[in-house]
């Protein structure tokens, strides 16, 4: 494997990919998480996705286990799986490098063509949750605050969405440090979505990517 794709670009932004062994030696310092379907990843520089790519590989092992026997259940986990998957990149090839390895791995476990509006809603799904932008200044490519969707499973094949940027989420750790004054406030108090969407469902997140410039 290359791990550098040029010398410039080692020297410009400090591109040099992690090697799979190291990858699973780090992923195996939270494994537990790792192989939890809903625990969530976020990799402010992830590349191709050398991280995110063994993090969806082992959390859809966790759905394999749980719900291998049953199609339905197997889908929309999986799917769920993806959702909480996030990242951002600053170079453009990285960043549709990163959705394409990720959507090949959903849609060689499910078995998925690309008309299937899984397909379709994971490729949307990806176009939210893997950003091009910049992750020092949490700004998108077109200069945008970065703005991540929190997805929930409700059942039923229903997924619910909420945005929050990331600056607000960045604090998170500051008002829950000890000491601090608003350490006794639930998170819900301090955080609030810059928007709550309907429960949507497959069909709904397929139609949302059609015409998404960003989708896969
Ligand atoms: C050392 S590489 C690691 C890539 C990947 N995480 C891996 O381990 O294989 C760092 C990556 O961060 C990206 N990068 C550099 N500065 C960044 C920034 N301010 N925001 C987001 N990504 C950045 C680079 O383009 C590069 O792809």
């Amino acid at each position: 494997m290359n791990y550098v794709k040029s010398k410039q670009r080692v020297a410009d932004h400090g591109e040099v990919f992690t090697p799979p062994w190291l990858v699973e030696a780090m992923l195996d310092l939270v494994k537990a998480e790792t192989e939890r379907i809903d625990s969530r990843f976020l990799e402010p520089a992830c590349g191709s996705g050398n991280f995110l790519v063994r993090v969806l590989q082992r959390k859809l092992a966790a759905v394999e286990l749980k719900y291998g026997k049953n199609e339905f259940g197997k889908r929309l986990y999986a799917l769920f799986a993806l959702m909480c998957c996030y990242g951002i990149e600053l170079l453009a090839d990285n960043i549709a490098e990163c959705r394409a390895n990720m959507l090949e791995i959903l849609t060689d476990y499910l078995d998925l063509d690309e008309a299937d509006e899984l397909y379709r809603a994971a490729s949307y799904v990806l176009s939210q949750n893997l950003v091009h932008g910049d992750a020092l200044k949490m700004r998108t490519h077109d200069d945008q605050p970065i703005t991540f969707p929190e997805w929930g499973y409700l059942g039923k094949g229903k997924f619910q969405r909420r945005d929050f940027r990331l600056h607000d989420l960045a604090l998170s750790s500051t008002f829950s440090a000890d000491g601090s004054l608003f350490a006794h406030l639930a998170k819900h108090e301090i955080f609030t979505p810059t928007k709550t969407y309907s429960p949507m469902t497959v069909r709904e997140l397929a139609g949302a990517g059609d015409g998404t410039k960003e989708a896969v």
